[in-house]
């Protein structure tokens, strides 16, 4: 089991039949804001990203573009998935594509070890299969069009594609042996699997009956060949979900599984069945220990529908990193869209809450404060004198605001830390407003006053950049250097940035240009 300080964390790996969607960046910017914000509370953090390269989706994809599947994935994961994540400033330790040799061996280790222990046999399966979903499909999974170019026939309720029959000698996994552990591990981890929402999903699921597993495919052969049968495949979500312990050592390197494992898993609600069902049952097949949690997020939803390439509501990353940049993506998503909730996306949101919250509300703030220390005193940080009741409760509002976004972070709640972190901006302005350092200025007899403030607006700033680093790192890095402080923002321990009074008096501030300069035109916006 990993130390109690280690916070391993893994967005799913994403499939490259096509290129990102803010969908998609939406579950990297979370995982990143709860991996930055680990690493900088001290926490031993890892966090995990890639791409899921097998299956029939993607090899239908290649041929129908005419090329192989192995071009393909490549051209796309070069040109579209690992450019998303510098698009929108993902930090992470690792990038993981199944395709990769050390995938590939670990998953052909885990699989013989199954088949040697019996939980695998060779069976038939027929039923229904969604190559969208990659998925068996069960009845209550499925509609009959009633209108539309499928009209009358079985639809996937996902995709609204039709499901095809499949009919193949298939090796099974015995899941349904698998049904109590399960539901024993629910049970006394309520927290195993979250929300509430997608817990109680899960768990009804289970209670309902689980059947075998059919985890090969034998019509087509872009996959990793069952090491015992090399006529088969591997289904392609057994396949991806041991990408999870494939990157961090899995049998080849001991010490560094056991460093990292278990995970955090942090997943859009539509494949959590993937994650709290299967997954762990394949690790207690194969006794490794279960995931740390399974957090299954909302959807984004455009016109009221999960946005989907298929359905032609995809936006790309791009699109609104151009225009805003990429701290205000991450702020928005951060913000907007409560974790574990469905949000809607609309570019007069964000462009309303670019304008109020980051550029008037942060941005403006501090450079008032810079600029102004510049002014007044020379560009050197000038020393407090003696706190009155209003510079205390700016000192009370740091601190607390600390306190309760480091909690909300830890209960997956970045909304509500960012909600938290935001008081300090709040009341700071308020403060600025009442206290009018410039009509201070202007009476001698009130430069001390004049300094208090300053130096009271300084230390609240510093707080802000520390503790908003792990969402918006461009503009704290700008922050950080314009109040003249060493190192990187990036760095500075979270779980000490409510305390007052760390800015030395005296230290050189330099000038700030605008955090959020003014957006002129909004393309997509019409
Ligand atoms: N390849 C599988 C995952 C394998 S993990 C072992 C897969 N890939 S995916 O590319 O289709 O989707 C991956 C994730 O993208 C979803 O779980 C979800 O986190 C995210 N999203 C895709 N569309 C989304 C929205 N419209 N809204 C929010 N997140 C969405 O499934």
């Amino acid at each position: 089991m990993a130390a109690a300080d280690s916070f391993y964390i893994a967005t799913p790996i994403f499939y490259v039949n096509d290129v990102p969607h803010i969908g998609h960046a939406y579950t990297e910017v979370a995982s990143d804001v709860l991996a930055r914000w680990h690493r900088q509370r001290g926490d031993d953090t890892w966090l995990l990203t890639g791409t899921d390269e097998h299956g029939e989706k993607i090899l239908r994809t290649a041929v129908a573009n005419g090329t192989s599947p192995k071009q393909w994935v490549d051209k796309l994961v070069a040109e579209s998935w690992q450019p998303l994540l510098s698009t929108i400033d993902i930090a992470n330790d690792d990038f993981i594509r199944t395709t990769d040799e050390r995938h590939e061996a670990t998953v052909r280790a885990f699989l013989q070890k199954l088949y040697d222990d019996g939980y695998i046999y060779a069976g038939e399966y027929s039923g229904y299969y969604c190559v969208g979903c990659e998925e068996y499909k069960q009845d209550d999974d499925l509609l009959t069009a009633t209108d539309g170019e499928y009209k009358g026939q079985l639809v996937c309720k996902i995709h609204g594609r039709p499901v095809e029959v499949l009919k193949e000698k298939n090796y099974f996994f015995r899941m349904s042996q698998f049904q109590q552990q399960l539901l024993d591990l629910y049970e006394q981890r309520p927290d195993f699997v979250q929300p509430q929402s997608v817990r109680n999903e899960i768990v009804s699921f289970v209670s309902r009956g689980l059947e075998d597993l059919s985890i090969s495919r034998s019509s087509f052969d872009w996959g990793i060949k069952l090491p015992w049968d090399e006529s088969h495949v591997v289904y392609v979500w057994f396949d991806a979900l041991l990408n999870y312990i494939s990157a961090t050592g899995y049998g080849t390197d001991d010490a560094n599984f056991a460093r990292r494992w278990p995970a955090v898993h942090l997943i859009g609600k539509d494949i959590a069945r993937f994650h709290a069902v299967i997954w762990p049952a394949m690790l207690m097949a194969a006794g490794v220990e279960v995931p740390r949690t399974v957090f299954g997020h909302g959807w984004l939803l455009v016109n009221g529908e999960k946005m989907s390439k298929t359905k032609l509501t995809g936006i790309q990353p791009t699109q609104i990193t151009d225009v805003f940049g990429s701290d205000a993506f991450r702020y928005y998503f951060m913000r907007a869209v409560a974790l574990g909730q469905d949000g809607s996306f609309s570019w007069e949101d964000i462009s309303a809450r670019y304008q109020a919250e980051l550029a008037n509300g942060f941005g403006n703030l501090a450079s008032r404060v810079v600029a102004m220390i510049n002014r007044y005193f020379d560009g050197e940080l000038p020393a407090a004198g003696a706190l009155e009741p209003a510079d205390a409760v700016i000192v009370e509002t740091v601190k607390q605001a600390a306190v309760d976004a480091d909690a909300a972070i830890l209960r997956f709640a970045p909304h509500d830390a960012l909600t938290a972190i935001w008081t300090i901006v709040e009341r700071l302005n308020g403060y600025i407003t009442e206290q009018e350092p410039w009509v201070l200025a202007k009476d001698a007899a009130k430069r001390e006053r004049l300094a208090t403030v300053l130096n009271t607006a300084a230390e609240g700033l510093r707080a802000l950049a520390v503790l908003l680093s792990p969402v918006m790192p461009q503009s704290t890095t700008k922050l950080w250097t314009a109040l003249g402080q060493d190192g990187r923002v990036a760095e500075q321990d979270l779980t000490t940035a409510g305390e007052w009074g760390q800015l030395a008096p005296g230290t050189r501030v330099n000038a700030l240009e605008a955090l959020f300069p003014r957006v002129e035109t909004i393309e997509g916006a019409a």
